[in-house]
């Protein structure tokens, strides 16, 4: 049986794959900011250390595989909080952990992305520069500047950035050479607790009225079966692909492109 991290395996996605792995007799070390094996804040510096610490010391030198399901959802007045997680939360603790997961031989990687870095317009290119770079603050002055519009752009800006980084990556010497398989999933609105609190907010009007040509929300059990075949051998051909399941938005918004 493997040994796996899930960040953000308290609530939803993360939750429900940290579930199923374990109910596959997996061992599960759950990091999230309270209720996991590792209680860590992924928004700062120090959080980000202290996790890589304790998955560390559990992880005893190897890791079979790693899920990045911590994030943040749009919200004006907090895109340096979507930012540091969804995209730092990532690239620090991946490039940290590459050791561990190497030494399994065949590692997997699930990044979550999302299908807002198709769908988001105006989402300013040279925040994305920035955060790929890993300056959120830089990054944050720019994506403020876009007012009403900065929670959606900021949280664009991170799944590009970190979907970009991703991507470069996954298929170098590091990381597909070493056997390490990284891929990232891009969800459409899934029904956990960061899409309810988006609905409920003063942004709810505009998040309704996203177009879903399947009609219905996805569950965190549909996109945890997508997390699990990417774990799994059938992931060994996989190297920095982007898997979106989103109800059809992005073949609705851009029925051209493949
Ligand atoms: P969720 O809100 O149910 O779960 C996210 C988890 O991340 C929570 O347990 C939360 O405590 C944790 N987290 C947030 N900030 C953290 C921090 N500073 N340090 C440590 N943990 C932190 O969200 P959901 O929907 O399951 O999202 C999972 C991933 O999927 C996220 O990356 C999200 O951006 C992405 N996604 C979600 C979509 C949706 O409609 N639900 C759509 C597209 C992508």
């Amino acid at each position: 049986m493997g040994k796996y991290v899930v960040t953000g395996a308290a609530s939803g996605m993360g939750n429900e794959v940290a579930r199923r792995l374990r109910a596959d007799g997996h061992e599960v070390i759950g990091v999230d900011l309270a209720d996991s094996e590792v209680i860590a804040d992924l928004s700062t510096s120090a959080g980000r250390s202290r996790a890589v610490r304790e998955i560390m010391a559990a992880a005893s030198g190897r890791l079979d595989g790693a899920v990045f399901a911590a994030g943040v959802g749009a919200h004006r007045g907090k895109e340096r909080l979507t930012v540091e997680v969804n995209v730092l939360g990532v690239t620090e603790l991946l490039m940290a952990l590459q050791p561990e997961l190497a030494a399994a031989g065949n590692a997997k990687v699930v990044v979550f992305g999302s299908n807002s870095t198709t769908s988001t317009p105006f989402v300013p290119r040279r925040a994305i520069k920035l955060l790929e770079s890993g300056d959120t603050e830089r990054a944050t002055r720019i994506l403020r500047r876009r007012g009403a519009l900065s929670g959606p752009a900021a949280y664009a800006a991170s799944k590009i950035a970190v979907s970009r980084w991703t991507r470069r990556h996954a298929m170098t010497t590091q990381w597909a050479g070493s056997g390490i398989r990284v891929n990232i999933l891009a969800p459409g609105p899934v029904l956990t607790p960061l899409l309810r609190a988006q609905l409920e907010s003063s942004s709810g009007k505009h998040v309704r009225s996203y177009p879903v040509p399947v009609r219905e929300y996805g569950t965190p059990e549909q996109l945890a079966q997508w997390v699990l075949t990417m774990l799994s051998p059938a992931a060994d051909f996989m190297a920095g692909s982007v898997i979106t399941v989103d109800g059809g938005t992005e073949a609705l918004l851009r029925p051209n492109d493949w």
